[in-house]
Formats: C-alpha cells, sequence, structure tokens
C-alpha cells in the first residue's frame, strides 16, 4: 500500500511512560510491555490500534484484566476506555531466526537492534510512529556479560540490568544490546562542566580497534557545544559495533550502535578514507542527539529534516577538523555520482516525499545529501549570523518535539524576515536544475544572464523556478579577482545580473564552492577553463575547471576518438608539482572522473553510453598521462613519504593520496617493481592494500593477492576489502565471471550485508563490468538478489539501485537489463521493499 504525507493524521492515543522487560533466549526471547496510554486531547480519532509484526502475543491486560484483542499481522486493536489506561502484554520472539536485521536480531553472538524505520514493531506491540514520544524504563534478563539499554543505568544484578532514559523519545531510537562484549572507556566534561561516562562497546580482539572513534567521539562532543551550543544530556554515551547491520550506523538515544565497518579502526586494518569515514559517522550519530532525538520528526516524510541537517552539521564538522575545499569537493563528487544519477533517472523523488511504499527505499542520497545541501543553501541566502540565530530559535522552540520541514523553515522565517515558500519547492520538487548561463560585456559593463530549467521527473512534469544562490566571483584577464564573491540570488526562469565599472571582460567563476545543487551549463572554450584552473582564487571552482576539462575530454574521446592534448598534460604536471597546493587537493585534482560520470554526462548530452568505449578511453587517458608524468612520478612519490609511525591525520593522509596516484601512474610503467616494494614495505593498510590495488590494476600481484588474504583471512574487514578488490580491477570482460567467483569462495556470506556489498557493489561500481554487453553483470546481480530478497529485504531493495540507469543504455543492453529487472519482478513472494524497487525502476 502507498502511503501518503497528505493522509497524515495525529494518533489518536499517546504514551506517557513504557515498561520492557526482556527475557533473552535465542528462540524464544519474552518482552513484556506496560505502556502507560492517554487519549490524545488534540484529535477526536479514538481508534486503538498497535503496530506489531512477526510477533506471538502470549497475553493483553488492560488496567489489569485480561483482554483478547483483534490480532492480524499488521498489528492489534481492541476496546479501550475512554480515558488514561495501562495496556500490558507479553509477545515472543526469535531473534536467532532475523536475518532481515531489523528488531531485535542477533550478530556474531551478540543480541542488538534496529528499529529506525520500522522496526520496533518487531520486538512488541506500540504505536510505532515518530510522533509518539515517550520515556523508556527497561529490564533486561539474560546470562550475558554486558546488558545494555537506552539512558542511564539505574540497577543491575547477576543476570540482569535496568535503565531509564528521561528524555522521551519515539519507539525508532529504542536500542538493546547484550552479549560478551569488551568496553573501550573514556570520559568527557561538557560545558556546564557535567561528567559523562563514554564507552565503545566491542567483540574480544577488537578493543584495540577502539581508541580512533572514542578521539573522534570526544571532538565531536566538544564541536557540538562550541559550533552549535549543543551539550550532551545523559550521564552515559555507550557505542557498540555489530559485524551484520544494513546501513552504515543508528544514533539510538545514549547507545548509538554502528556497522563495525563505520567504527573499528587501526593503522594496520583502516585506510585513510576509512578513518575519515570512521570519524564523519561518529560525529553524524552523536550529532543525531539534538537533531533527530531531542527534535524529532513527526513522519517518515520528514526524514529529511533531520538526516540533511545531520549530514550538514557532519559535513561542517569534517571541514573543521580537516580540509573545508577537500571535504567540499570530495563532497561535490560524490553528490553527482549518487544524487544526481538519482535524480536523472525513474528513482527520482522530492527531498521530501510525497508518497513511498516503503520507508526503508527512502533513505538515500535525494534525502541524505541533497537534503544537506539544502540547509548550505538556506545559509548562503540568510547568511552565517542569521543561521546561528534561526538554529538556536530552531532548539529552543521544537526542543522534545517531532517537528515537521514546516516547522524547520518558519524558523527562518521568523528570525529572517524572509518568505521561503520559493524555497520549499527544494523540498518538494525532484530533479536537478540545468542552469545555463550567457554573458554579454558592453561599455564597463559585464551582465551575466541565467535561465533554469528542471527536466520532468516521475509523477511531476512541470517545474516552477526555484530560487538559486549562485556564488560569482569575477577575475580580470590577467589573473586578478576584480569582483570578489557575490552570491546573485536568481528567483525567475530568465534572470540578469549587472558589474559596472569593469576596464575589461571580465572571466567570470560561477557557483563558487558549488553553491547550489544544480548541472551549470556553459558553453566555456577550453582556453577560459585552463585560465581558471591556473587563476580561480576559489579553490572549488579551481578544481571545477579541471574537472570540466577531464570530463569533456574523455567526452570528445568516446564520441569521435582522439587523445589527450599536451596543454591538457602539462596543466596537470603543473598542478602534481606545485607546492603551494595542499597534497590532499592535488591529488583531487588527479583524480579522473567516474566512468559512471562519463555516461551521465554523455546521456545528459544525447549520446547513447557505450560503456566498453568509456572504459577503454580511461584507460587510454590513464596510460597517456602516466607516460607524460615520466620522471616527475618517481620523484613525487618519493617526496610524498610520510614518517613512521602512521598516523591518520589529514596532512599525512593528503599525502598518501598524492603518492598513490603517482604509484598508480608508476605501476602502469614499472611492470609493478615500486608497488611491490611498498607493499612489501607497508606497516599500515592504506599503503599495502593501495599498492595491492595499483598491482591488481595493472594484472600483477598474484603472489600479494595470495599473501594478503592469508595474512588477514582472520578479520572480516579487511577481507571485504579483499574481496571488492578481487572485482574492481578486472577487464569489462571478465567482471561478472570475478563476482560469481567470489560468491563461491568459502568466506562469502550473503547474509552478512557487508560481505554481500563487497561483491555487488564492486560489481555494480564497476561501469564497463556491470554494463558489459553480455549482460552477465545484470543476470548474476539479478540472481542474487532473488536468492537474498527472502533473507534480507533492506539489503536487496538498497542494491536494487544498481539498474536505475538501465535506459540510458543502448537497446541491446536495454533488453538484457529489462530481462533481468523482469525476472526479479515475476519473483514469487518477493518483499514489498524489493517490488516497490523493481517497479519504480521499470516504471520509465
Ligand atoms: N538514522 C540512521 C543514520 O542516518 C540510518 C538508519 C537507517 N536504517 C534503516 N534501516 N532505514 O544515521
Ligand atoms: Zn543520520
Amino acid at each position: 500500500p502507498t502511503i501518503y504525507l497528505k493522509d497524515y493524521t495525529p494518533p489518536a492515543y499517546l504514551v506517557d511512560s513504557v515498561a520492557l522487560t526482556f527475557r533473552l533466549a535465542p528462540k524464544a526471547t519474552r518482552v513484556v510491555s506496560r505502556i502507560q496510554f492517554r487519549p490524545n486531547p488534540d484529535h477526536e480519532n479514538r481508534d486503538f490500534f498497535l503496530e506489531g509484526e512477526e510477533l506471538k502475543l502470549i497475553w493483553a491486560k488492560i488496567d489489569g484484566v485480561d483482554i483478547t484483542p483483534h490480532v492480524t499481522d499488521k498489528g492489534l486493536s481492541c476496546e479501550v476506555p475512554d480515558a488514561p489506561f495501562l495496556f500490558e502484554a507479553e509477545v515472543e520472539i526469535a531473534p536467532e531466526d532475523n536475518t532481515a536485521l531489523e528488531g531485535l536480531y542477533m550478530s556474531s553472538g551478540m543480541y542488538c537492534t534496529q528499529c529506525e524505520a520500522q522496526g520496533f514493531r518487531k520486538i512488541t506491540y506500540y504505536p510505532d510512529r515518530p510522533d509518539v514520544m515517550s520515556v523508556f524504563s527497561v529490564r533486561i534478563e539474560g546470562d550475558l556479560p554486558v546488558l545494555l539499554s537506552n539512558g542511564n543505568p539505574t540497577g543491575s544484578g547477576t543476570g540482569f540490568a535496568e535503565w531509564h532514559d528521561p528524555w522521551p523519545k519515539p519507539a525508532y531510537l529504542f536500542a538493546l544490546v547484550a552479549g560478551d562484549l569488551i568496553a573501550h572507556p573514556d570520559r568527557f566534561t561538557t560545558m556546564s562542566g557535567k561528567d559523562v561516562a563514554l564507552n565503545i562497546y566491542v567483540r574480544p580482539g577488537d578493543e584495540d580497534k577502539c581508541a580512533f572513534g572514542m578521539e573522534a567521539l570526544k571532538a565531536s562532543m566538544r564541536w557540538d557545544e562550541t559550533a552549535y551550543g549543543r551539550e550532551y544530556d545523559l550521564d552515559i554515551f555507550n557505542i557498540v559495533a555489530v559485524d551484520d547491520f544494513n546501513m552504515g550506523a543508528m544514533e539510538n538515544k545514549g547507545l548509538n550502535i554502528f556497522n563495525s565497518s563505520c567504527v573499528l579502526a587501526s593503522p594496520e586494518t583502516s585506510t585513510d578514507a576509512n578513518f575519515e569515514r570512521i570519524e564523519a559517522i561518529i560525529a553524524h550519530e552523536y550529532f543525531h542527539n539534538w537533531t533527530g532525538n531531542r527534535i524529532t520528526c513527526r513522519d517518515w516524510f520528514q526524514l529529511c529534516l533531520k538526516e540533511g541537517l545531520t549530514v550538514y552539521r557532519d559535513s561542517q564538522f569534517t571541514s573543521d577538523m580537516r580540509s573545508g575545499p577537500v571535504k567540499r569537493i570530495g563532497d561535490v563528487i560524490d553528490l553527482r555520482a549518487r544524487q544526481f544519477r538519482e535524480d536523472g533517472g525513474p528513482l527520482a523523488h522530492p527531498v521530501r516525499p510525497e508518497s513511498f511504499q516503503e520507508i526503508n527505499n527512502f533513505y538515500t542520497a535525494t534525502v541524505y545529501e541533497k537534503g544537506a545541501e539544502l540547509i548550505g543553501m538556506l545559509k548562503t541566502l540568510v547568511g552565517d549570523d542569521a543561521y546561528a540565530k534561526a538554529l538556536d530559535l530552531y532548539f529552543a522552540r521544537h526542543d522534545g518535539e517531532a517537528a515537521t520541514i514546516e516547522d524547520w523553515l518558519k524558523v527562518f522565517e521568523d528570525t529572517t524576515g524572509r518568505d521561503l515558500s520559493q524555497f520549499k519547492r527544494w523540498y518538494s520538487d525532484a530533479g536537478t536544475p540545468r542552469v545555463s548561463v550567457c554573458e554579454d560585456f558592453n561599455d564597463g559593463t559585464y551582465t551575466l544572464t541565467f535561465k533554469q530549467q528542471t527536466p520532468p521527473t516521475p509523477g511531476q512534469d512541470v517545474k516552477p523556478p526555484r530560487v538559486i544562490p549562485i556564488a560569482v566571483g569575477l577575475l580580470s584577464p590577467n589573473g586578478d579577482e576584480v569582483h570578489s564573491t557575490t552570491v546573485l540570488e536568481m528567483t525567475e526562469t530568465e534572470q540578469s545580473f549587472t558589474f559596472e565599472g569593469l576596464g575589461a571582460r571580465p572571466i567570470p567563476s560561477i557557483l563558487r564552492g558549488f553553491s547550489a545543487p544544480v548541472i551549470l551549463e556553459r558553453d566555456s572554450s577550453a582556453e577560459e577553463r585552463a585560465f581558471l584552473l591556473a587563476h580561480d582564487t576559489d579553490p572549488f571552482n579551481r578544481w571545477e575547471a579541471g574537472a570540466e576539462i577531464a570530463r569533456q575530454l574523455r567526452m570528445d574521446m568516446a564520441r569521435s576518438g582522439g587523445a589527450p592534448d599536451s596543454a591538457y598534460l602539462d596543466a596537470l604536471l603543473d598542478i602534481a608539482r606545485d607546492d603551494s597546493l595542499d597534497p590532499a587537493y592535488r591529488a583531487l585534482m588527479l583524480q579522473p572522473p567516474a566512468q559512471e560520470d562519463i555516461a551521465q554526462a554523455l546521456h545528459a548530452n544525447g549520446t547513447t553510453p557505450d560503456p566498453q568505449t568509456i572504459y577503454d578511453v580511461a584507460e587510454t587517458v590513464a596510460q597517456t598521462i602516466a607516460e607524460h608524468f615520466g620522471n616527475t612520478a618517481p620523484r613525487l612519490y618519493a617526496e610524498m613519504d610520510t614518517p613512521a609511525p602512521y598516523s591518520p591525520d589529514a596532512d599525512a593522509a593528503g599525502k598518501r593520496a598524492l603518492q598513490a596516484r603517482m604509484l598508480g601512474m608508476i605501476t602502469r610503467l614499472d611492470g609493478g617493481k615500486t608497488a611491490a616494494a611498498q607493499y612489501a614495505g607497508a606497516d599500515n593498510m592504506t599503503q599495502q592494500y593501495g599498492a595491492l590495488c595499483a598491482l591488481l590494476s595493472q594484472d600483477f600481484g598474484g603472489d600479494e593477492n595470495a599473501a594478503f588474504y592469508q595474512q588477514w583471512k582472520h578479520d572480516r574487514l579487511v577481507i571485504d576489502k579483499w574481496f571488492a578488490a578481487q572485482i574492481a580491477f578486472t577487464a569489462p570482460e571478465e567482471t561478472a565471471e570475478a563476482a560469481a567467483r567470489m560468491t563461491h569462495h568459502a568466506d562469502f556470506n550473503a547474509k552478512n550485508p557487508n560481505r554481500f556489498r563487497a561483491v555487488f557493489g564492486a560489481l555494480a561500481g564497476h561501469h564497463g563490468g556491470f554494463h558489459h554487453a553480455s549482460g552477465a553483470g545484470y543476470a548474476l546481480l539479478a540472481d542474487h538478489l532473488i536468492a537474498l530478497d527472502p533473507v534480507n529485504p533492506q539489503t536487496t531493495a538498497r542494491m536494487m539501485s544498481a539498474f536505475s540507469t538501465w535506459t540510458r543504455y543502448d537497446a541491446d543492453r536495454q533488453t538484457l537489463a529489462r530481462a533481468a529487472l523482469e525476472r526479479i519482478a515475476a519473483t514469487d513472494g518477493l518483499s514489498p521493499d524489493t517490488s516497490e524497487m523493481v517497479g519504480r525502476i521499470l516504471s520509465i
């Protein structure tokens, strides 16, 4: 069934308090609930319904009297008094059989929960909706050493522990963990002097991988105090690492649960990219304490209210901890690869969707990453001070509430006096606006004329113009900035802006810092792009100029052959050797565009992309660049050496990133000698895995590949990397076969989402391989999604997005992709999650 935002009605009953007792057993856990209900005074509806799925009801009572409720596979209903009452029930569940990893389940012998979005209904009967907030008390009985839930501990003894969370919360923030776990403890003193106990709980053997996450947690807690004035509000904050988890992590009140890949870190087993991601995710989940938990969402249509804002906040944190421009460029690369792709295909949906079948299918790049872009645009439009005031008002006005996007925009309207009704279209209208620009120079007056247009998306044919903040700077022909960054506020379909008193025709630097998530269409000349690449004072747009040249070159070559010209090759060389630039920034400038991006850009420009050609072009260009770099690569490679011991800080990581680019070039020319030496001498995973990847990408490294497996076969997270590497570096005609081979490896386990994603994420991420003309990639993924769906619908449905671009390609590929999709659609008993996805993907 489809659920609509417009059908929202307030809850019939509110919950004043809830007490839960868990008697843990793998096949038969008993959950006793005591829920104090009260009719909602603001609403006349008196239908009493509690969500509940896959529960065995043992008994139920109202005000102490046994009742026989009406039970379906969706929940429970019964007659209730027209006054406050106590509902009690006991249910039985089987965590060990729960392979969907939603509700209470078991992972490597420990009990854990995932309740967002609608998992609590698999634990007990409850009004499982975010606008019902209540105070929870929990008693856990089980013979495991560590028994955790939300809030503060209130008592424990042999075989039990009790917890009380004083902050009212919706059921999706409930959590329970029980297991044989080891704590990595620490403490934090908040800005008002309160002492907080901190713990990261892990399985025995992982205790040496907690220190970095703990530092990141403390830095996050401090940052939220300084940047947003937000203080932590319980006596204890716990993080638990679990091996089987559908997503990255979860912000349960006082008890964050993490996919172990997003918290465990050590120099020997984690790459620089892992360290940065772990720091960001720890911050993200911690920041949810205020943006998500203290202020939550009225309904799931408002998901971006907490996710967009929290992603925005974690990106600010990372910018402060590391390099702002490097973070921004990385985010934009990711936005284009995942969100623009989503926005331009059958899965396009508004940042605040208006309908859904399965909410789990809307934890998307659009809700998260585009949602964060909207916060950034709002801040750009109102300014930093007004943003800070609006946020203060948001926290003051809505603390303890379940809020909406309307509430969010209202605090900005009230603090600034602005009318944000046009801005709101960003929340309701899907699709990426295309902004074209033309210019005119006359008598010292320079005019920029913009036009905006957003192509139709499923269910939305007409898109009125949106307000677009366009940050612009002007450079003089000799490279001076003659007009510093100004934000132009575009509100019309077509609009001109003028700059007076210019001595010569300036060179514009448009959409600085990527001030809006739009596609800028500008027929700039190659000279102009090269000029901006050399002179732009905005680090983002300087990178963008290079990225544009790189993309255009590959598009031209894919359409009509040719080769990189020497001006382009020399510009790359200049950047690589420019010591005034941060190595991390140089590494980004030298990063080739993803083949998926080239396909996206060709498609947008009316050319059917040929994945094999795009792959061949990428190889040719990379080889040409490597040859052009000549001796520079080994010299820079040596120069970027970082001293032992390994440190994951941004400077050292940046040097290693640039060094890895050089190693990629060198390995194309030296038969793998340098990479093999790096592999042999590496004392950290960044350099060990980097060397292995460089070797495999040139068909070397057989010995290293085998040694790597032997060295790390006891470490799941490292072996996930190894699985991915076996697929990622294959030639397109071998990719599907390599992926199939990995599914037969003794260590393949489809039930573990990380392992499944290691294989199929690598297959789907190999543009040429997944879209190979044989259709083997499509068929293999379909086989395994059909097999996984009854086991884990959420992970199956998420992986379906690999097919979302199928209509871009030629008729033969479309026939093969359609056959795979129709095979999935025709599967008996397909989960609602996967059927919604396949339906949307096929509907175009
Ligand atoms: N709220 C979590 C986060 O972004 C994501 C959890 C979503 N899980 C799910 N099964 N839909 O931090
Ligand atoms: Zn989140």
